[in-house]
């Protein structure tokens, strides 16, 4: 199954992707990114993958980015677009185009501690658990349906940064996981659930 990828940053979710490819059945056809520096555009360049850069802040307005972002997702015609540390909240317009086919990861349990700093808010509330959840895209932010979640404990003596290392090596092993299901074709968004070998999760 060919895909796209967006990233905004170290893209070591896009690595982990990058790895499994073969097993998965992934084509990854372009790596986009809304910054220039991400350091994620090199790890794809290593391996051949095309990429493209869609400065956010050349642009007027969220609407006018999310269309040239559209512009050059559909050049591609993805059957999978893989958000991987994307960090732009997306239009209504676009969320709407790709429902059913866009997937994000997010590092907290959802629906605990949506948007920015989830490590850091977990550890402030007194959470003994904490990790990651991948789901589809809709237009309510880190809010479409759930797909999975893999669990870690909170230790003690945790701060932001050695939590979000350990959910990080939980990221890596979950999101290959889910895209395969997806390319397989046992994973599908059917009437605003996620639903898994004809099983709404
Ligand atoms: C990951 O932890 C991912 O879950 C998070 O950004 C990080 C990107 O790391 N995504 C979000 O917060 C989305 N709201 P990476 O660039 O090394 O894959």
């Amino acid at each position: 199954m060919n895909g796209v990828v967006l990233i905004s940053g170290s893209g070591s979710n896009l690595q982990s992707i990058i790895n499994n490819s073969d097993d998965i059945n992934l084509t990854i056809d372009c790596v986009i990114s809304n910054k220039a520096n991400a350091y994620g555009l090199q790890r794809a360049k290593q391996v051949g993958i095309p990429v493209c850069t869609i400065e956010h802040s050349q642009f007027p307005s969220r609407e006018k980015f999310d269309q040239e972002l559209s512009n050059v997702i559909n050049t591609y015609n993805p059957k999978i677009i893989i958000l991987a540390g994307f960090m732009r909240i997306l239009s209504t317009e676009f969320t709407k185009k790709y429902c059913g086919k866009m997937l994000n990861i997010h590092p907290s349990l959802l629906p605990k501690f949506q948007g920015l700093n989830t490590h850091q808010r977990a550890i402030e509330a007194g959470e003994k658990k904490h990790g990651v959840s991948i789901h589809f895209v809709t237009e309510e932010l880190d809010g479409g349906p759930i797909i999975a979640q893999s669990t870690i404990e909170i230790l003690d003596d945790d701060n932001a940064e050695s939590l979000a290392k350990r959910v990080l090596i939980e990221e890596h092993k979950l999101y290959p996981k889910v895209i395969h299901w997806f390319t397989q074709g046992r994973l599908k968004f059917k009437n605003n659930k996620a639903v898994l070998d004809g099983k709404i999760l």
